[in-house]
């Protein structure tokens, strides 16, 4: 049986940072989910389309591809666009393109296609919930909205990426908002998901908990 650690949380509250450090360790293949809302935001951006044609981000989104190689890099029909998906145009647009339920649905079946077979840590809004709510072992990471923007700031800064703190915060306020209000796939904190309060602990203090805890037994 394959074994699966599902992570939930809002931006910056530690997912994107400590699932692959976990991944190593614990041989497990890392799967980023907002990354494939990502691309669906970026193929609509790239066929000119806006939020309101839902009806054919809806048809992109079941016709396009999305590959990710075991380095962590994000490929959209062959192409690597693992940085361009963190961009600012990509950001702006990804909540609303994910609260279309028909793209949910398309991404959670390619979402668990790409689970098939292996060991997995697969991070996002609903992986605990609606992707995988029998993992063998759920996490919700969470940290305060001024500690995640800060977060973010810094690896927009490292990546180049040029949006100001208030900027950041702003996305981030508006994503948490969104990703909250979702017809369906809602980021929910269940009760059988352990919580992790990320804000005032270091990236290894997070990954020897985790690590503790799906190695434990
Ligand atoms: O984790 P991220 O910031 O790259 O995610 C980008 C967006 O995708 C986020 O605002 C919400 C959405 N998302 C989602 O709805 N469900 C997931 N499982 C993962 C991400």
């Amino acid at each position: 049986m394959s074994k699966v650690v599902a992570i939930d949380g809002p931006a910056g509250s530690g997912k994107g940072t400590i699932t692959p450090i976990i991944a190593s360790r614990c041989h497990l293949v890392t799967i980023d989910t907002g990354a494939t809302y990502r691309c669906v935001a970026l193929a609509a951006l790239n066929n000119n389309l806006s939020i309101d044609d839902k009806d054919k981000i809806i048809e992109l989104s079941g016709k396009i591809n999305i590959e990710f190689d075991d380095q962590g890099r994000v490929y959209l029909d062959g192409e690597d666009v693992s940085k361009r998906i963190r961009e600012k145009d990509v950001t702006s647009i990804v909540s609303p393109i994910s609260s279309i339920v028909e793209v949910r649905a398309n991404m959670v079946d390619l979402q668990r296609k790409m689970a098939e077979g292996k060991d997995v840590i697969m991070e996002g809004r609903d992986i605990t919930t609606v992707v995988f709510p029998n993992a063998d072992y759920k996490f919700y990471l969470d940290a305060s909205l001024e500690e995640r923007a800060r977060r973010r700031f810094e690896q927009n800064k490292e990546k180049g990426i040029d949006m100001s703190f208030e900027e950041v915060l702003d996305s981030i306020q508006k994503r948490d908002y969104n990703d909250m209000h979702k017809e369906v796939g809602s980021l929910m904190r269940t009760e059988d998901a352990i919580y992790i309060d990320t804000t005032n602990m270091s990236i290894d203090e997070v990954v020897e908990q985790m690590i503790n805890i799906i190695e434990g037994d």
